[in-house]
């Protein structure tokens, strides 16, 4: 046995994760960021859309969400009746952190002439909190149906919000969060990456600072950034965003060439994140066996946040990733 895992030793991991996702009914999701191992077992890869979709429409009676805990929670409040289990519960995300709900709580009610948009990285206690949650993928098509009139508070990520704010020239009021991976990309190793492959064009997520943004071909979400990756016209890509997405380019592309734009140090590891890390086909296998860690929500917190994730669904409708690219 592993003292982490009381997993049995020798055991055939894919194996046994296959036979417990039928015995238990259960459907895997998994986020784009995952580890490749994890990536290629689940039944469904995707961005926070995709996976919010996913598990509000799917029929299992489990769901093994292999990402953070604020989209496993995500999970829980779309599909209530199911199991949701989070391989390790200390998944978190720095975004959410940035956000304390009683701080927002109090930002809301200095701006009562404000709507509350918030990025689906938050809390459910700041879902609760909101009038409509948005996804990197959807927060366009979003934005686009509200009138131009109407006073915004966008938050967690400013960065996400900025870019937002410049590119569709409306002025909100931005909560000061950011995400740490994006945030340590370097713009002088960016540019030095640029030198050694000219005319190798940029795909960024808009998590990154303006300093990255600003040398990007394209900036759109993870499955944006897929489709993108599938279209461009060269054979090289710079890809400034978690870098395990690239395992789903490498798979579906193996004659380009696909590199992760660099931290301070131009050969860091900085850009892998710590909380998406955590998740291991080894806690996937006990989550599966033991329906543990759980999700659980109180009811009342869990149809507050419903509301706003409910309006999230209906405003993005037209919005099509492109998760099925890593679909199995
Ligand atoms: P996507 O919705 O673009 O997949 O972004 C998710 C995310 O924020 C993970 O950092
Ligand atoms: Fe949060 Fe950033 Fe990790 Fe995404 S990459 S889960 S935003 S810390």
């Amino acid at each position: 046995m592993t003292a982490e895992t009381s997993m049995p030793t020798g055991t055939d991991l894919l194996a046994e994760i296959d036979r417990l996702r039928k015995e238990r009914n259960a459907v895997i999701l998994a986020h784009y960021y995952q580890r490749p191992e994890i990536q290629d077992i689940a039944d469904f890869v995707g961005d926070s859309l995709d996976l919010s979709r996913k598990a509000a429409a799917t029929d299992a009676d489990v769901i093994a969400f292999c990402g953070v805990k604020f989209m496993a929670d995500t999970a829980k409040i779309l599909s209530p009746g199911k199991i949701v289990v989070l391989p390790d519960m200390d998944a978190g995300c720095s975004l959410e952190d940035s956000c304390p709900p009683e701080k927002f709580k109090a930002f809301r009610e200095a701006h009562p002439d404000h709507i509350a948009l918030s990025y689906i990285n938050c809390s459910t206690e700041v879902k609760a909190l909101s009038d409509i949650i948005v996804t990197s993928s959807s927060a366009e098509t979003i934005l686009s149906q509200i009138p131009l009139d109407q006073k915004i508070i966008f938050g967690p990520d400013r960065h996400l919000g900025g870019y937002l704010s410049r590119k569709l020239g409306r002025d909100m009021l931005l909560w000061p969060g950011v995400c740490i991976v994006h945030e340590a990309f370097s713009e002088t190793e960016l540019m030095k990456l640029k030198a050694q492959h000219p005319g190798a064009p940029v795909a960024a997520h808009p998590e990154c600072p303006p300093s990255i943004i600003d040398h990007a071909d394209y900036v759109g979400s993870t499955s944006g950034i897929l489709k993108f990756a599938s279209e461009f016209a060269g054979d090289t890509l710079i890809v400034a965003t978690e870098p395990h997405i690239m395992h789903q380019m490498e798979k579906a592309l193996p004659e380009k060439t696909f590199i992760g734009a660099p931290g301070a140090d131009g050969n860091c590891n900085c850009n892998i994140c710590p909380y998406m890390a955590l998740n291991t086909m080894e806690k996937l296998y006990t989550a599966l066996r033991d329906l543990e860690p759980r999700i659980e929500i109180e009811e009342g917190l869990r149809v507050k946040a419903k509301a706003s994730l409910d309006r999230m669904l209906e405003m993005a409708a037209g919005t099509v990733g492109k998760g099925d690219l890593g679909a199995r």
